[in-house]
């Protein structure tokens, strides 16, 4: 791997965001409150727009980030406030997280799913393009856009998107959508001439790491069941998944960011953050690690009567790491074991305070061991 290249980066990536207006969506969520931190401690002002956080406990509650953002609750379907808000604070930057993000909710409610993740979607986009101070937007959609082949090579971004649930064919939905206002509004070929604005999307897969609570998400779902002495259920435990901790993608999303800021042209379009092969493990492997770096704890097996979710899925980023410089740097042993330390905090009690400062210190141990390129 060319370190060189990937550390050069790491400290202009944090030069770009040094006092810039950085506006997250779903910073009350788990990505968007991990993303609105690393900003903070890269010296961006960050404006956090998004609902109430979706679960309780959660992250944003958790370690205080209302103290350390300018935090707005708003709807991204409710257009006329969210264009309000870019018009007050102008924006140069714009992560876009906020989503119903979770396969089997929108089994329950499509209407809702379609609705916050397409139109909140269009929105976003719409408002950014009423707004000129924005310059840069990255819109986080998922591996799960893909049409699912259930094959095993991993997927790359000219791949076809599909999607046979709600909240997947949303996600492709996303993506289309993205690409047309690329096409339409932000056009590659006019940068620079009629327009500056640099619009890039960006897919990972699932993601792990502490403050997450999020429903039928195979860690919290875990570590809910630890906490309170209970055995832990699993639906698919053969389902493979690319395993990623939450640091991965964030820090391909900056990167990325900080790419389209220097040089909108190279990095518009989309873009694959994804786990290497070795880290692709199966739904059982990562229980039974879960357990194991817990201390204790059993798991069972209940497989019927659960409504489809895709059994293979794997991503090809050798675009990110060609041209981004981006690879993960910790194995799922590492993602994991920095994910349980995190939790045993929370229910050991830890202060808001002290949960900050861990997870800033997770944050700052993984930019430094990125710098040491260990
Ligand atoms: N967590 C994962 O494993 C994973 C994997 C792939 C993609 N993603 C994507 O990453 C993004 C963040 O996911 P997450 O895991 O942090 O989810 P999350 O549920 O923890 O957070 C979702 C955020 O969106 C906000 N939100 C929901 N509906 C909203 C609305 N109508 N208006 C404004 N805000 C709204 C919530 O308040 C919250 O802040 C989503 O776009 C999700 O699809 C997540």
């Amino acid at each position: 791997m060319n370190e060189n290249f990937f550390r050069k980066n790491n400290a202009e990536v944090a030069a770009v965001y040094r006092g810039k207006t950085v506006l997250v969506t779903g910073h009350t969520g788990f990505k968007g409150g991990w993303l609105s931190l690393w900003l903070t401690q890269l010296g961006a002002r960050v404006i956090g727009y998004a609902l109430d956080p979706p679960s309780t406990p959660n992250l944003f509650d958790a370690i205080g980030l209302q103290e350390k953002i300018t935090h707005i609750l708003g709807d991204v379907r409710d257009y006329d406030h969210l264009l309000s808000i870019f018009h007050l604070d102008q924006p140069e930057m714009v992560f876009h997280l906020a989503a119903q993000p979770l396969v089997r909710l929108s089994y329950q409610d499509p209407r809702g799913t379609y609705e916050t993740n397409i139109m909140g979607t269009v929105n976003v986009l719409e408002a950014v393009r009423h707004t000129p101070s924005v310059r840069v937007v990255v819109n986080v959609t998922s591996d799960k856009c893909y049409e699912n082949r259930e094959w095993v090579w991993g997927y790359r971004e000219q791949d076809p998107m599909g999607g046979r649930d709600p909240y997947s064919s949303s996600k492709g939905c996303c993506e289309l959508v993205t690409a047309a206002y690329l096409r339409s509004f932000f056009p590659p070929e006019q940068y620079g001439k009629t327009h500056g604005m640099a619009l890039a999307s960006a897919r990972a897969g699932n993601v792990i790491g502490g403050g997450d609570w999020g429903k039928d998400r195979l860690v919290p779902d875990c570590v809910r069941a630890l906490s309170r002495k209970e055995e832990i259920v699993l639906r698919y435990p053969q389902s493979i998944r690319p395993w990623q901790h939450v640091l991965e993608p964030l820090g391909g999303y900056l990167l990325l960011g900080a790419g389209l800021w220097q040089d909108g042209l190279r990095y518009v379009g989309s873009w694959n953050f994804g786990p290497s092969d070795n880290d692709v493990w199966t739904v059982e492997e990562v229980v039974r690690e879960i357990i194991r770096l817990w201390g204790q704890g059993s798991y069972r097996v209940e497989s019927d009567g659960h409504p489809h979710e895709a059994h293979w899925l794997k991503l090809d980023w050798s675009k990110a790491r060609v041209h981004l410089g981006w690879h993960t740097w910790y194995n799922i042993q590492a993602a994991l074991s920095l994910s349980i330390d995190w939790y045993r905090l929370f229910y050991a009690g830890d202060s808001k305070e002290e949960l900050y400062r861990r997870t800033a210190d997770q944050i700052a141990l993984y930019m430094a061991e990125k710098d040491r390129g260990v």
